[in-house]
């Protein structure tokens, strides 16, 4: 009867990883799987997001950044990449009409230069609205590329430089770390990714110096709270050396 002792393993909520990144991938397979176009697995990839994403607050964690969007995922055919804009917008709406009760700050993450009308003022609106709360901060990566926010930070300190604000031989990574898109965000602690692949396909390339991996099949759609149970599990057993001994 080991099975009636055997305590189920649960967060230790005071050894919670400061910041989740979480590649939200599998959608299209999800859909293909089930002889639906790819945008429904994008629709059933955002109810996912939103469950997930309220879940990490009411579990403690204060940073989960999401990758929604690559920069190389503009080479998708238009009308997908236009679902998945539709897709983000919803999520954006219905965020305008809860976050009241919700309290989760949420913030975009990436070149912000390529959205504008209705999307961007919506993003704006509710970049604006949550500011204050102190709970979770959500950074939803859209038209995010790790390689070009480090481009993006070479510019700033180049352009500090030049007028004469910042010697070369000050950029040191710590510097350099607080010219990415958020001066708070340089570094990530545990990154997620489900569906089956394991590469980075450029997220939070600066931040994941140190950051601690955690794989599964799981198609996006299909994560459960539990998953990220599981993650944060897994993650706390791991042990972070930092290159010490
Ligand atoms: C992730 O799911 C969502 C985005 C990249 C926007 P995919 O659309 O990449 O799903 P798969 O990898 O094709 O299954
Ligand atoms: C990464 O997934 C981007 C997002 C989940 C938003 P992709 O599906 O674009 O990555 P690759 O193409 O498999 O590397
Ligand atoms: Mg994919």
């Amino acid at each position: 009867m080991g099975w009636l002792n055997k305590k189920k393993e649960s967060i230790d909520p005071d050894r919670l990883p400061d910041h989740v990144g979480i590649i939200m991938d599998g959608n299209g397979r999800w859909a293909q799987k089930r002889g639906l176009p790819r945008y429904a697995g994008h629709v059933a990839g955002a109810k996912v997001f939103k469950t997930i994403a309220y879940y990490a607050r009411d579990i403690g964690l204060k940073n989960l950044t999401v990758y929604a969007f690559s920069t190389e995922n503009w080479q998708r055919p238009e009308e997908e990449v236009s679902r998945i804009m539709k897709v983000l917008e919803e999520f954006i709406d219905d965020a305008l009409n809860t976050f009241e009760k919700e309290r989760v700050r949420i913030r975009f993450l990436g070149d912000m230069s390529a959205f504008s009308g209705v999307l961007l003022e919506k993003m704006e609106r509710i970049v604006e609205a949550t500011k204050d709360f102190s709970g979770l901060t959500l950074n939803i990566a859209m038209n995010y590329g790790g390689q070009h926010e480090i481009a993006y930070a070479a510019r700033e300190a180049a352009r500090l430089v030049q007028a004469g604000l910042l010697k070369p031989e000050d950029i040191t990574p710590e510097v350099f770390g607080k010219m990415l898109y958020f001066d708070d965000c340089d570094s990530v602690d545990l990154v997620i990714r489900p569906s089956g692949e394991k590469r980075l396909s450029n997220f939070l390339l600066w931040q994941s110096a140190y950051a601690e991996f955690w794989y599964s099949d799981i198609l996006w759609p299909d994560f459960k709270p539990e998953d990220l149970d599981q993650a944060i599990i897994d993650y706390q057993k791991r042990n972070r050396r930092f290159g010490g001994v």
